[in-house]
């Protein structure tokens, strides 16, 4: 199975920090957020990874990740997303690297500790998605089950949140993704929405899910930036 990592985006929330570099070149503690996905990879035995990149210092990436293999990588592709087309657009750009394989797809901002290598090896078709408790749910994808615990509607950034499990940037797909990819309209924000990509899976039957364990936090903001921070801070020093 390939990898994919999506880093795109100018993040905006986080200028100032943003102006100097890409936000997932941003520390974490000790190493660039991106250390953290391309860890959680690597861990699940996936090597050959593509990394979508965009904005004004995706230069940045070269010299920070040169060719992986410091990271654990063998294969280290990268393709440049021209606008901000959002989560699938960006996604869309890796379909001629995946060549009709399965892929687990990364958002470069998402911190986990968590080991999906049994996901990944149990994978077959249709789509896995990895979900969190958060408190925070209004901020994410959030799903709602049926009695048996089945996924029945997926909703983005719902202002009356209906549970509070959150869709990580975390997500195993068949090849279908790309033409499902090409069968979405543009959100409210202008954006392919990965959640209307999952809508698909869902709707077709060949949707699962996986609580993620472990922490995991999207780094996103000021405030999840210092958190995810700190979490590693202590992590690495008990
Ligand atoms: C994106 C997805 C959302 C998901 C989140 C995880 O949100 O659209 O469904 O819960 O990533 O980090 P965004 O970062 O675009 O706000």
């Amino acid at each position: 199975m390939k990898g994919v990592i999506l880093a795109g985006g100018l993040g905006t929330r986080l200028y100032p920090l943003t102006h100097a570099t890409n936000k997932h070149l941003l520390p974490v503690y000790d190493r660039p957020m991106i250390f953290y996905p391309i860890e959680t990879l690597v861990k699940a035995g996936i090597t050959d990874i593509m990394i979508v990149v965009g904005g004004p210092h995706a230069g940045h990436f070269l010299r920070v990740l040169r060719n992986g293999k410091h990271l654990g990588i063998k294969n280290l592709s990268f393709a440049y997303q021209e606008r901000e087309g959002g989560i699938a657009d960006a996604l869309s750009l890796a379909e001629d690297y995946a060549d009709n394989e399965n892929v687990v797809v990364i958002l470069g901002d998402n911190c986990t500790d968590a080991d999906i290598s049994d996901d990944v090896k149990e994978f077959s078709d249709g789509a896995k998605i990895f979900l969190k408790k958060v408190i925070d749910p209004h901020r994410f994808g959030v799903t709602t089950f049926d009695s048996d615990g089945k996924i029945i509607e997926i909703t983005e950034k719902p202002r009356t949140p209906k549970s509070s499990y959150a869709v990580t940037g975390l997500y195993i797909y068949d090849n279908t993704v790309f033409d499902k990819i090409k069968n979405i309209k543009p959100s409210k924000r202008g954006e392919l929405e990965i959640t209307d990509v999952n809508k698909l899976y869902l709707r077709e039957g060949k949707l699962s899910w996986s609580e993620l364990k472990g922490y995991w936090r999207d780094a996103g903001t000021f405030d999840t930036l210092f958190e995810v921070n700190s979490y590693w801070f202590q992590k690495k020093n008990s």
